[in-house]
């Protein structure tokens, strides 16, 4: 009975004596192999789940990141210090989790977005290196990369060069990989925010697939009246390398999501047919998109993200776009890869993020971005917000636009992401130490001195006490593990996650309390 598919086929057993330990009740769904069940199934039974072969690797290989990750930071002289769970409000763009007071009732407790403020305190109390492998609580809408709690890699650094953090940063970035049997190598390439907009129109490049080439200079005035287009939109070129299939279902799908666009984007998937009318255009475009032999080039012009907004905003309300959704030309540069099928597994955004082959190194493809804008614009409030966070730091060479409130769209901050694949892995920046400055980021940001100091006073305090300039970053420990597992979403590497529905199947959370906790905590549920 020999079964060498599974781990235990060729062992046998001689039994002398026989007791049952702990009976089981039939199994909801097969644990060997792939649990061909609905998720829902899984997470209701989720000790069951666990078992499985392939949710033990996934625990063990958490396990092991965050312990090379804790071990490599402790030998750089960190230490790991532990920062309050009720807490009060910090910004980090999501709505907070409200603990209510028992002993003061009306007052509410914050579960922390992040230790953002914490960590800046301990650099002001003389702890020079910070990390803390930590839970953090945002109460926003869920995705296949985000849950309500989740796990930083939380770490802060007195006087620090931003280098000085990228490079702390690749160091147990590696040691993380090399946990995980994958050797990486360091430094990663850096690339400015404007440039990846430039390049990629986004500011999370996916580095696996070329970047765009702008070839707007290519078409001239006549040529963009003739093929309808307004000549003000850029117009790019889109290399897929190596396409062994492009089928004309493919094609004719991708020309549909243009049409409806006409005027607004263009696609030329043949530019033979462009070379008939112009000379010479095919192979300036060639030339300038780099392509080789078995590569297809694609000419899109379309808005880009800034465009975009500023036709939202002509247009009023965004229902009144026809269907399709406009897209920028990030998402159709993504549209092109896909619609050429052979080298794109990506269907999904979370797909896109699915790393090739787990364990080899070319599958990884980090990236830093640096050089953010400071601000936002935020159209529905009519106010600037923080790109980042508001403790972030303006380059110093626009240190006076914020002093003055001027131009704040023009500012940079000394801000910064890595991205591996597509996605944001973390994000950090180097702060703001004197607290003028601090004053004014909340001036722009619309708050009043009032408001500034009710909900910040005691760090703009703080600030005033020798405040060394420090930096920092915080990387996500799911979306790490999730990467190197090879999967598509964080619940497979979380034990015991919430569902799209922010809900906790196993357990059955949120749930209703009684009504003498809720009186004890002075607290009335409106029906
Ligand atoms: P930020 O808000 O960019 O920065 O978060 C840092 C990293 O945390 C991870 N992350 C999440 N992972 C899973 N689910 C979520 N809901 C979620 N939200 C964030 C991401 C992200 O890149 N205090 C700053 C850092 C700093 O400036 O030092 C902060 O929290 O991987």
């Amino acid at each position: 009975n020999v079964n060498r598919e599974i781990s235990t086929g060729e062992v046998e057993v001689s039994v002398r004596s026989a007791a049952v330990l702990s009976r089981s009740e039939p199994l909801p769904f097969m644990l060997d192999g792939k649990a061909e069940v609905a998720e829902e199934i899984r997470l209701r039974y989720r000790y069951l789940d666990l078992r499985r072969n392939e949710m033990q690797a996934n625990l063990e290989l958490r396990h092991k990141v965050a312990l090379a990750i804790r071990n490599h930071l402790s030998a750089a002289g960190f230490f790991e210090i532990e920062t309050p769970f009720l807490t009060r409000s910090t910004p980090e763009g999501a709505r907070d989790f409200l603990v209510p007071s028992r002993v003061h009732h009306g007052r509410f407790y914050a579960l922390p977005q992040s230790p953002q403020l914490f960590k800046q305190i301990l650099m002001i109390s003389g702890c020079d290196k910070y990390f803390q492998i930590v839970r953090c609580f945002r109460d926003e809408d869920l995705r296949a990369d985000r849950q309500l709690e989740f796990t930083q890699i939380d770490l802060e650094m007195s006087y620090p060069q931003q280098e000085r953090v990228f490079e702390v940063v690749e160091g147990f970035v590696a040691a993380a990989w090399k946990a995980a049997g994958v050797t990486i190598q360091t430094p990663f390439p850096r690339m400015t925010y404007d440039e990846a907009m430039r390049q990629y129109g986004s500011d999370k490049p996916d580095l696996r697939r070329p970047p765009m080439t702008d070839v707007s200079d290519v078409f001239t005035n006549e040529m963009h009246a003739a093929l309808k287009t307004d000549p003000q939109l850029p117009v790019v070129a889109i290399r897929v390398p190596n396409v062994k299939d492009f089928s004309r279902k493919n094609r004719e799908e991708l020309r549909e999501t243009f049409k409806w666009w006409s005027g607004y984007a263009l696609l030329i998937d043949d530019l033979k047919r462009l070379e008939k009318s112009w000379t010479g255009t095919s192979q300036a475009i060639l030339s300038k998109s780099q392509a080789s032999e078995g590569d297809l080039v694609f000419v899109v012009a379309g808005p880009d993200l800034n465009e975009l907004e500023k036709k939202r905003i002509e247009m009023k309300t965004p229902d009144e776009f026809p269907r399709p959704r406009p897209l920028p030309l990030s998402e159709r540069r993504l549209q092109v890869f896909r619609a050429a099928g052979s080298i794109m597994t990506w269907v999904t955004p979370t797909e896109r993020n699915k790393t090739g082959d787990v364990k080899s190194p070319d599958s990884y493809r980090f990236l830093w971005v640096t050089d953010f804008p400071m601000f936002e614009w935020d159209e529905e409030e009519k106010r600037w917000n923080a790109a980042h966070h508001p403790f972030t730091s303006p380059h110093e060479r626009d240190m006076e636009k914020v002093l003055d409130q001027k131009d704040l769209a023009t500012v940079r901050a000394n801000a910064y992401d890595i991205v591996l694949n597509g996605m944001e892995l973390g994000s950090g920046s180097i702060r703001i130490h004197r607290q003028d400055v601090q004053r004014q980021i909340f001036r722009a940001l619309g708050m009043s001195e009032e408001e500034a100091k009710q909900r910040f006073g005691f760090f703009l305090e703080a600030l005033e006490y020798g405040t060394p300039p420090h930096g920092g970053i915080a990387l996500g420990l799911d979306r790490i593990v999730m990467l190197l597992a090879g999967g598509d979403s964080l619940r497979e590497v979380i034990p015991f996650p919430k569902t799209a529905k922010a809900v906790d199947m196993m357990v059955d959370a949120p749930t209703p309390v009684n009504e003498a906790q809720l009186k004890e905590l002075g607290i009335g549920v409106k029906k």
